[in-house]
C-alpha cells in the first residue's frame, strides 16, 4: 500500500503573524516527518508568506483557504490563485463558510477549480449538507451537485491529483461529528460520481478527506476506512498537542495497515 494520509490544518482567520509564526514553531518541534502523511497548513493569506519562509517545506505543505478566480485586474481586496502560485501546493475551495456566510455559488465554486488548476495549485474541494438537507434525505444529491457542477472545467488528466473533503456543515464547528460510517458513505457517492464522469481509477486515485470536529480520539475511526484518505481539521489545529497528535495517530494508522498488508 503506497496510501498517504493528508492532515490539513485550516486555520480560519485566527492567529496575528506572531501568534501564527509561535504555532509554526511548535509544531515543528512536536511533527516528526512521515513518509506516510502529508501534513498541509492553511493560514490567512497574510501570513502565507512569512510562514513560508519559516516552515522545513519536507515536513508542511501550504495552502490557501480562498482565492479568487480571475488571475489580475480591478478587483479590489482580493488575491488570485496566480499570486498564490509557487506558494502553495493546495488551494481549499467552497468551504461551506464561504458557501453560506459569503454566499459562494456552485458557479463561482467551478471557477474557482479551474482557477486553481491553471495555476498549478491542486483544489480542495470542500461539500457538504446542511442538518436540513440531511434531515430531509437529500444528503446524496447535495453532494452529487456540488461535485459533478465545481468539476464541469476539469481534464482527466487533472481530476487525479484532486482532493475532496467531505465536510458536513453540520458538523463544523459543532461538537457534532459524523461516524466514519456516514463519512465512508458519502466518499462512495463521491467516487461514484468521478467513476461515473472519468473513469474507475481516477475515482480510485482522487483524495477524500473528512472535515468537522475532528479531534485527536477520532483519527483512527476515520483514517482505518479504506474510503478516507484524511481528515481536514479547523479548531483543533490551532492548538499544537491537539494537531501534533493528529498526525501522530494517523501515522500510528497508516503503520497498523501496512503491517496487515505485509502479513
Ligand atoms: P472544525 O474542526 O473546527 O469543526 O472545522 C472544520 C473545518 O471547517 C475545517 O475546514
Amino acid at each position: 500500500m503506497n496510501k498517504k494520509f493528508l492532515i490539513v490544518g485550516n486555520w480560519k482567520m485566527n492567529l496575528t503573524t506572531t501568534q501564527a509564526s509561535l504555532l509554526v514553531h511548535r509544531l515543528s518541534e512536536n511533527i516528526k516527518i512521515h513518509k506516510n502523511i502529508e501534513v498541509v497548513l492553511a493560514p490567512t493569506m497574510l501570513t502565507l508568506q512569512p510562514i513560508s519562509l519559516q516552515i522545513d517545506h519536507r515536513k508542511f505543505k501550504l495552502a490557501s483557504q480562498d482565492a479568487y478566480f480571475i488571475d489580475e485586474g480591478a478587483y479590489t481586496g482580493q488575491v488570485s490563485f496566480t499570486m498564490l502560485k509557487n506558494l502553495v501546493k493546495y488551494g481549499i475551495i467552497g468551504h461551506s463558510e464561504r458557501r453560506h456566510i459569503f454566499g459562494e455559488s456552485l458557479e463561482t465554486v467551478t471557477k474557482k477549480v479551474a482557477a486553481a488548476y491553471r495555476n498549478n495549485i491542486i483544489p480542495i474541494l470542500c461539500v457538504g449538507e446542511t442538518n436540513t438537507e440531511r434531515l430531509a434525505g437529500e444528503t446524496n444529491q447535495v453532494i452529487h451537485d456540488q461535485v459533478e457542477t465545481a468539476l464541469a472545467n476539469i481534464t482527466s488528466e487533472d481530476i487525479t491529483s484532486l482532493v475532496i473533503a467531505y465536510e458536513p456543515v453540520w458538523a463544523i464547528g459543532t461538537g457534532s461529528v459524523a461516524t466514519p460510517d456516514q463519512a465512508s458513505s458519502v466518499a462512495k457517492v463521491i467516487r461514484n460520481d468521478i467513476s461515473e464522469l472519468y473513469g474507475s481509477e481516477a475515482a480510485g486515485r482522487v483524495r477524500i478527506l473528512y472535515g468537522g470536529s475532528v479531534k485527536p480520539d477520532l483519527v483512527s475511526g476515520f483514517l482505518r476506512d479504506p474510503q478516507i484518505d484524511g481528515l481536514l481539521v479547523g479548531g483543533a489545529s490551532l492548538n499544537y498537542r491537539q494537531f501534533a497528535d493528529i498526525v501522530t495517530g494517523a501515522n500510528r494508522v497508516a503503520h497498523n495497515l501496512k503491517l496487515k498488508e505485509d502479513e
